[in-house]
Formats: C-alpha cells, structure tokens, sequence
C-alpha cells in the first residue's frame, strides 16, 4: 500500500517524526510509506485556493495519489498544531482529496495523556464536510504514546517492544481498512 504521512511537528528530534520513520522502516516489506513536508506549504488563502502555489499543488496530488493517510502528531495546547489544521485546509477545498480517503491517525507526547485532546480534535476536523474522511474507528486503535522519552532512544529508535506489538496490530487493521 502506498500511504502518505503528515507529521504534525516541524523540529528535528520530534518524537512524532521519530514514530513515523521507525513505522516507514518498520513496514517497508509491506507498505511504501512516504512522509509528506507541510512545513513548507503556505498559509491557507481561500483566494489562492482555484489555482495554489506549485507546493500546494504537488502536495495535494501526493495525497490524492495515496491509498491511505497516516496523520502523526502532536498536542499543541489541548489540539493539533497549527502547521497539520493549514494542512488539513488546503486538502479540504476544491478538490477536496480526503474524502472517503482512508485515514488513521496517531500521536507521541513525553506526558501521561499521549496527545488524546489532539487526536479527538482531530477526529472532529477528520469529519468535517470538506474533509470527510474514512477514519479507522477508535475502538482499540488509538495509537497514543506516552512517556515518549521513555520509548525512543537517543537516536530515535522506538526500543519499547509493547508499543512495537501494537503498532503491528494497528497497522494490519489499518491495512484491512484500506482494502475495505
Ligand atoms: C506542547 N506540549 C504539550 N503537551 C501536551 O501533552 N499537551 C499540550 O497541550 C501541549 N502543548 C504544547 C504546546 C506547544 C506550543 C509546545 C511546543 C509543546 C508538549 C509537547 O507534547 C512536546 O513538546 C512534544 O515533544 C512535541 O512533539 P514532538 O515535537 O516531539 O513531536
């Protein structure tokens, strides 16, 4: 399967970047997972959006072209950080490329909640009328990492084998979503 990645973090030792690139190694027998740049799309315009800078074009076809999206972010203040929502807005207009797009979403955070407040804002956003996408339900999916200093090493390898067991499971049943 071919997945696009949006990162919801710009820095460089980013737990969430870290947690994209170890499932990219993790299950690259398996799924061609490519991690998207959106720190470089402009911010949103409504009058730019008929004909958007070459940025945003590629971007969006990137993600139209994906079988899936893998949304990793992330809690700025209680929600999702401002650079993911101008990504999410772009993809929401005109042609509109999340809809029924296959999508699931995740987040590492070094404090107990593990990013829940973002990933729920999320998921309202996810549902929003331009955006609409097919969501993996959150019944035992929610991949929310805690304690993230704790599960990657100073390199940025995920060394916690608990997190590594269920990232295995959430990414079969994102894979069986897909196919659905
Ligand atoms: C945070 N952080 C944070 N953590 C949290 O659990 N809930 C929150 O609401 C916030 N808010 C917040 C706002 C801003 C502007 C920053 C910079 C940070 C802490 C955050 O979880 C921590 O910095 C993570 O390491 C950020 O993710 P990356 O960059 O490691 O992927």
């Amino acid at each position: 399967m071919k997945i696009a990645v949006l990162v919801g973090s710009l820095r460089s030792d980013s737990y969430n970047k870290f947690l994209a690139e170890n499932m990219q190694k993790r299950y690259q027998s398996e799924h061609e997972l490519e991690i998207l740049e959106i720190g470089d799309l402009p911010f949103y315009n409504q009058d730019d959006e008929l004909d958007p800078p070459e940025v945003v074009k590629n971007f969006k076809r990137q993600v139209a072209d994906a079988d899936g999206v893998m949304i990793i972010t992330p809690e700025y203040n209680w929600s999702v950080p401002g650079v993911l929502k101008n990504a999410l807005d772009w993809l929401s207009r005109v042609d509109k490329v999340l809809i029924d797009k296959p999508v699931m979403t995740a987040g590492a955070s070094p404090t107990a909640l593990g990013t829940v407040r973002a990933q729920l804002h999320l998921r309202q956003i996810l549902s929003a009328p331009g955006v609409s996408a097919r969501v993996l339900p959150p019944g035992g999916n929610e991949v929310l990492i805690n304690f993230a200093s704790e599960k990657f090493d100073q390199s940025g390898r995920l060394i916690d084998e608990s997190t590594l067991e269920f990232l295995d499971r959430i990414m079969e049943k994102f894979a069986a979503w897909i196919k659905k």
